[in-house]
């Protein structure tokens, strides 16, 4: 059953600024952070907690969040890899962090610096700790519907991984289709296998790049059979820089416009994100490439 509402976590200061060749700079994102926030978002990934040199986009994430103004009850989740990330991010009076776990060998090794078991023993001291301060804590699995390198990935190999990170305390998972390789009869398998091996739906989201096109009706078929966090970007902005073929994620207005049409409750005004894409689409000097932006822009 679809549900009566959906979560919208906006993903676009982080996947969609990290894939920025050129530096955004801070006074940019802090606007974008709070143009996003205003325009009734619940939750705005905001930055990681990663190695610099890795990401320089994101190289300001203790500057940014600083120059944060919160808005009451919207949430500003960001990215930590590591023990150190989690310092960091814990300096910056954060209340939300997500660890992001592959489920390939081949990204584990290009994203994270090491091979897919030893990942769990860099993630456990920070899920942890992070629950023990009281912190919400979201786990990321990339590569569920397939890998660049690797090709298709088994279904048990994506449960596995993702029942190892619910495990070690993280009180969600995101699906990712970090290449936008999936269609919504896959999709429909891998939700079924986690709900078959005991995860609830309500601990599950989805995460789709809209490379090949599907990711609105990948969305669907997961909203279908229940789930009801869904992560987009506003604009569609984005990608992953350790993916080559990665490009944008959903695009949050198309994902809007999708909701309103089938009477699922959000919270977002679409009016005032839509401006707020067609004004980040000039800082970066490239049109948005939603359809919703493209129809709806003025
Ligand atoms: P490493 O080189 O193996 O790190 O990188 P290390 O633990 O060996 O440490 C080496 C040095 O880095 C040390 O400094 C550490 O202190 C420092 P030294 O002692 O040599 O002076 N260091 C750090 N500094 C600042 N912040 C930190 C940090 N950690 C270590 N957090 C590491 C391992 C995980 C750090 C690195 O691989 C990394 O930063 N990776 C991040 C890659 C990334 O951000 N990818 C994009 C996000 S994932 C994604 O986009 C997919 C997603 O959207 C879902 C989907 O679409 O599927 C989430
Ligand atoms: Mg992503």
């Amino acid at each position: 059953d679809m549900p009566d509402e959906v979560t919208i976590w906006e993903v676009g200061p982080r996947d969609g600024l990290q894939n920025e060749s050129e530096v955004v700079p801070p006074a940019v994102k802090l606007e974008f952070l709070n143009r996003l926030a205003d325009a009734g978002l619940p939750v705005v990934e905001t930055t990681s907690f990663v190695h610099p040199k890795w990401v320089p986009q994101l190289a300001d994430a203790a500057e940014v969040l600083d120059g944060l103004s919160r808005v009451d009850g919207v949430r500003y989740p960001v990215l930590v890899p590591n023990e150190r990330g989690l310092d960091r991010a814990l300096a910056s009076g954060v209340h939300d962090v997500a660890i992001f776990a592959s489920a390939t060998e081949t990204f584990t090794r290009r994203n994270l610096n090491r091979g897919l078991d030893e990942q769990f023993a860099m993630f456990d001291p920070v899920v942890r700790r992070a629950v023990t301060e009281g912190l919400n804590v979201r786990g990321y699995v990339s590569m569920v519907f397939g890998d660049p390198w690797e090709g298709p990935v088994a279904v048990d190999q994506v449960v596995s991984v993702g029942k190892r990170l619910l495990d070690m305390g993280c009180g969600q998972l995101s699906l990712g289709d970090t290449i936008g390789v999936a269609t919504p009869g896959h999709v429909e398998t891998v939700i079924r296998a986690f709900v078959a091996a005991g995860v609830p739906l309500h601990r599950l989201a989805v995460h789709f790049h809209d490379t090949y096109g599907q990711a609105l009706s990948n969305t669907c078929a997961a909203l279908r059979l229940g789930v009801s966090t869904v992560d987009a970007s506003a604009g569609g902005l984005g990608g992953c820089p350790y993916a080559g073929s990665a490009t944008g994620n959903l695009a949050t207005e198309d994902l809007v416009w999708m909701l309103d049409g089938l009477g699922i409750r959000h919270g977002v005004d679409l009016r005032a994100l839509v401006d707020t894409s067609v004004w980040m689409a000039g800082q970066l000097g490239r049109p948005s490439p939603s359809a919703v932006v493209k129809a709806l822009a003025r």
